[in-house]
């Protein structure tokens, strides 16, 4: 047998608010390779996903191979938007979703967990978030602000992450984003600057995979994952239509699922994706290879 093992590694998933998209998925694929689990989670989000748990509403979600329950090793307040504490508008910082927490932003994120476990103390860490509030505008309507937060929050924050990270990855260690094929085809509908943002994050990733592991050694690669009903894309307004149009015409006609994308994301921060770095993987069931329309579910 060839195994994903990631025994003794601790991994950092970005981005999980429930047992709905591809973030849960991803940590539930690292723990079932082995890996002990922390969550980062955006503050507006992260009561009610606590609640979410602690009611043992996800525990059906939680179950592992074998009949263990997932159990999270923490789960800390991130918003992506903030690289630094002096970045919080005071008015966000006081408000009711972000008083109780302290430091959200991505800096105080790494100093909770220096604070804990010390230096060297990650091995993963996944970018399973993204936000455009304009996502529903055409580019052409989209304004300057909403482009730039679509890109802050759901680009750069991928950059920030590592810097401020990286050096509590031990050697070896692996990144990973989810990006969306909007970001190299046109997709009607995913606005607001969303497809220049997963643009910017597929090029990102092939400049910091050679900075990054020029400094430390680190791999960094994103999925392109098809299109699946998660909250967020579920907020976007067409998905069902997208998935229903993505089964037509690719070449595996099944919609992808969760489990898929968690898959791919545990083997590629595993020992045995060493070689790979700096890669768009595509998990989705073939669709980006296609040049034109068959919009049939078979050809007989
Ligand atoms: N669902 C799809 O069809 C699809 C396809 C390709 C790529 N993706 C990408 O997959 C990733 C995960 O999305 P998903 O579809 O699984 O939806 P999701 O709703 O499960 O995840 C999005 C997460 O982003 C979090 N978030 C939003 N703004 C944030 C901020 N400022 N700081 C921290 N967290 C923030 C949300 O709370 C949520 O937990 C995203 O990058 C998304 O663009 C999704």
């Amino acid at each position: 047998m060839l195994p994903i093992d990631l025994q003794g590694k601790r991994a950092l998933v970005a981005g999980v608010a429930d047992d709905a998209g591809f973030g849960f998925a991803i940590a539930k694929a690292l723990a079932e390779a082995g890996a002990s689990v922390c969550l980062a989670t955006w503050p507006p989000a992260l009561g009610i996903f606590k609640t979410l748990l602690e009611r043992g509403k996800l525990d059906e979600s939680l179950v592992m191979p074998g009949g263990t329950k997932l159990a999270f090793e923490r789960i800390d307040p991130l918003d992506a938007d903030f690289d630094v504490a002096a970045d919080v508008p005071a008015e966000v910082a006081q408000s009711k979703r972000y008083r109780d927490y302290g430091d959200v932003s991505i800096e105080g994120l790494a100093a909770r967990l220096r604070a804990s476990y010390g230096e060297a103390c990650l091995d993963v860490v996944v970018h399973s978030l993204a936000n455009g509030p304009e996502v529903k505008k055409p580019l052409l309507e989209t304004s300057r602000r909403g482009y730039l937060a679509a890109v802050g929050v759901s680009a750069y924050s991928f950059a920030s992450m590592i810097a401020r990270l990286g050096p509590l990855v031990r050697p070896g260690g692996s990144f990973l984003a989810l990006s969306y094929m909007a970001s190299e085809r046109v997709v009607p509908g995913y606005g607001g600057g969303m497809s220049s943002a997963k643009a910017a994050l597929e090029s990102d990733t092939r400049v910091l995979a050679f900075e990054a592991g020029r400094k430390w050694g680190h791999r960094v690669n994103v999925i392109s994952a098809g299109p699946f009903a998660s909250r967020a894309a579920s907020a976007i307004g067409f998905i069902d239509q997208m998935i229903d149009y993505t089964t037509r015409n690719a070449p595996l006609t099944d919609p992808i699922t969760a489990e898929e994308v968690g898959a791919t994301a545990a083997f590629l921060c595993s020992p045995l994706a060493s070689g790979i770095t700096g890669a768009t993987i595509y998990v989705d069931k073939g669709y980006q290879a296609m040049g034109v329309a068959v919009d049939r579910p078979t050809l007989t």
